[in-house]
């Protein structure tokens, strides 16, 4: 596949044949992938390769909490887990929430779940002394995580990558044997997409670019 159609199709897969993604061709992902940058090239990405049915069940159930709180602000028209406009859901309205299957089945159905995390030793975080929400540790954990995702689609493969189990992080830590210093990142099921989708809904480069300040004209070709 050209790098134009892997870019513009690599879509979130969570329904999977069953077709095994084999630990050569998961390499060979890797191999690749592994070009990603990362802040000062300190390269603090591993990446835990989870087959075990048990592990992937577990780590499905750890997210099932995130994802009532997650539907739940979606059933008021929130923007889910944000940190800047606080939820209006209840403790007792997410807990009456049903976690949506497609949140926490894709863990089990997957032919192999890749756990991404980083070495917050270090991690570079421009923005630790800014009175909002971390953004900049991640710059140097997703272009590897996304590189991952890009050369699977190329393969014929393809996964999601997820965060909802992440809220339980001490959990997944402790069922991994992942040290204190380092961070979870992402946890991608991945398998054969039962449907390869080729459209996705994005929004047009007039809606996201502007010239020259952030209240400038949209950016467009003429
Ligand atoms: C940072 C990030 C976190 C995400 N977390 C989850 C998640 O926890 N569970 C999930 O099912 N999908 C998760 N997604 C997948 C998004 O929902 C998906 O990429 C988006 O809806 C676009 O889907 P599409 O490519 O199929 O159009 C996440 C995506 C990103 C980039």
């Amino acid at each position: 596949m050209e790098l134009n159609d892997v870019v513009r199709t690599t879509f979130a897969a969570r329904d999977y044949t069953g077709e095994p993604l084999s630990d050569e061709t998961l390499y060979d992902i890797l191999e690749t992938a592994r070009f990603a940058p990362s802040g000062g090239n300190r390269q603090g990405n591993r990446v835990i390769v989870v087959r075990d049915a048990e592990t992937r069940n577990s780590l499905a159930e750890l997210a099932v909490p995130a994802a009532k709180r997650y539907m739940a602000q979606i059933n008021l028209g929130e923007s889910p887990w944000n940190a800047v406009v606080p939820t209006k859901a209840t403790p007792e309205q997410i807990e009456a929430t049903p976690a949506a299957g497609l949140l926490t089945e894709p863990f089990r159905a997957a032919s192999v779940v890749l756990v991404f995390v980083v070495d917050l030793k270090v991690v570079a975080s421009m923005d630790q002394d800014l009175d909002r929400v971390g953004i900049v540790s991640g710059a140097s954990v997703y272009p590897f995580v996304w590189n991952v995702c890009l050369l699977a689609r190329q393969a014929g493969f393809g996964g999601t990558i997820t965060t909802l189990a992440i809220a339980q992080e001490p959990k997944i830590r402790e069922l991994l044997n992942i040290p204190p210093d380092f961070g979870v990142c992402a946890i991608v099921p991945m398998g054969k997409p039962v449907k390869q989708l080729t459209k996705l809904r994005r929004n047009p480069v007039e809606d996201i670019a502007v010239y020259e300040r952030f209240d400038g004209d949209a950016f467009t070709k003429d």
